[in-house]
């Protein structure tokens, strides 16, 4: 399965801050943005990852990340030229993707949850023989995402894009996984009324095939969507509390990538080299010197 991350768009509601830099690589806390969602790419295992952006800010993205070797992945780049949607993810990915299935994950999702490993590897298993599989999440602004519907049985009747009426209070977040028949799909989106070719829409294609699995992710994970100042600053409070309290860091690539023995002990003492006049390049270091199971 390949993976890919949208960190493109246009960032209008962040300004001032993303007038000159690209939303994805403003920080969470202490480190960038873009950081939290590949991180579950990571635990999902997969490997060969795609990262899109816009053409003034790919730069960015390739001295942030490199060629991947670094966390013992590999990364490629590409543009896209106006943000024309979601869905547009798997048209300027297509030759990436290949025959392949491909996760998506936007750039300016968190998630956090113990469980996550788990509800990833779940998801990726049940499109093996095809379909799509999504989440949902309770939350009290759903107007404001994708929404699934579901009935008395939990079958899904109905996925809306910020409907002004929402059917539930189950929004879908930024993370979903496809078979290679999304290519095809997205190429025959219509733009919606505001212009986009819509991940929801991609959604509901697969809904009336009756190959959309969606999981509702539940209590013990929490997710993000870092749209706002708002949202940035909720999403920092939240890792900075969580890692203060508990030692551990959320979304660290260089210790999830050690712990699934993408790179050796070496390795993760070079990262932590790089890094060691911070906090961060401290944590990576003393992983090395800790017997202690990360949760
Ligand atoms: O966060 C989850 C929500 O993301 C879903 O519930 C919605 O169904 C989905 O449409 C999307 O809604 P948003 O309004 O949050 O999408 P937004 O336009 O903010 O784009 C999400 C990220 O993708 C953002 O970081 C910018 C980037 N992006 C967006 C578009 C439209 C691109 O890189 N290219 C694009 O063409």
């Amino acid at each position: 399965m390949k993976g890919i991350i949208l960190a493109g768009g246009a960032g209008t509601r962040l300004y001032p801050c993303t007038i000159s830099v690209s939303k994805q690589l403003l920080p969470i806390y202490d480190k960038p943005l873009i950081y939290y969602p590949l991180s579950m790419l990571l635990l999902a295992k997969i490997r060969d990852i795609l990262i899109i952006s816009t053409p003034r800010d790919i730069e960015d993205y390739k001295r942030l990340l490199g060629d991947g070797s670094r966390i013992g992945v590999h990364f490629e780049y590409a543009v896209q030229e106006t943000p024309r949607g979601l869905a547009d993810a798997f048209i300027v990915g297509e030759q990436f993707i290949g025959n392949d299935s491909v996760c998506l994950v936007l750039g300016d999702n968190v998630f956090y949850g113990a469980a996550m490993s788990e509800i990833l590897a779940q998801a990726k298993d049940s499109i093996k023989n095809g379909g799509a599989a999504i989440f949902g999440c309770f939350m009290k602004n759903p107007q404001d995402f994708g929404v699934v519907e579901f009935d008395e049985n939990k079958k899904v009747v109905s996925i809306e894009e910020k409907p002004k009426k929402p059917k539930s209070n189950y929004a879908v977040p930024g993370l979903y996984f496809y078979d290679n028949d999304v290519i095809r799909i997205a190429k025959s989106v219509q733009p919606s009324a505001r212009g986009e070719i819509e991940i929801s829409s991609v959604n509901e294609a697969y809904m009336n095939r009756n190959q959309l699995h969606v999981t509702l992710m539940g209590r013990g994970v929490s997710w993000f969507d870092t749209g706002s100042p708002k949202g940035m600053h909720k999403a920092s409070g939240f890792v900075k509390t969580l890692q203060e309290m508990q030692g551990f860091y959320i979304s660290c690539i260089e210790e999830i990538a050690w712990r699934k023995k993408l790179i050796d002990d070496e390795q993760l003492k070079k990262c932590g080299e790089e890094l060691k006049q911070t906090d961060y390049g401290k944590y990576l270091l003393s992983l090395l010197n800790n017997e202690e199971e990360s949760g």
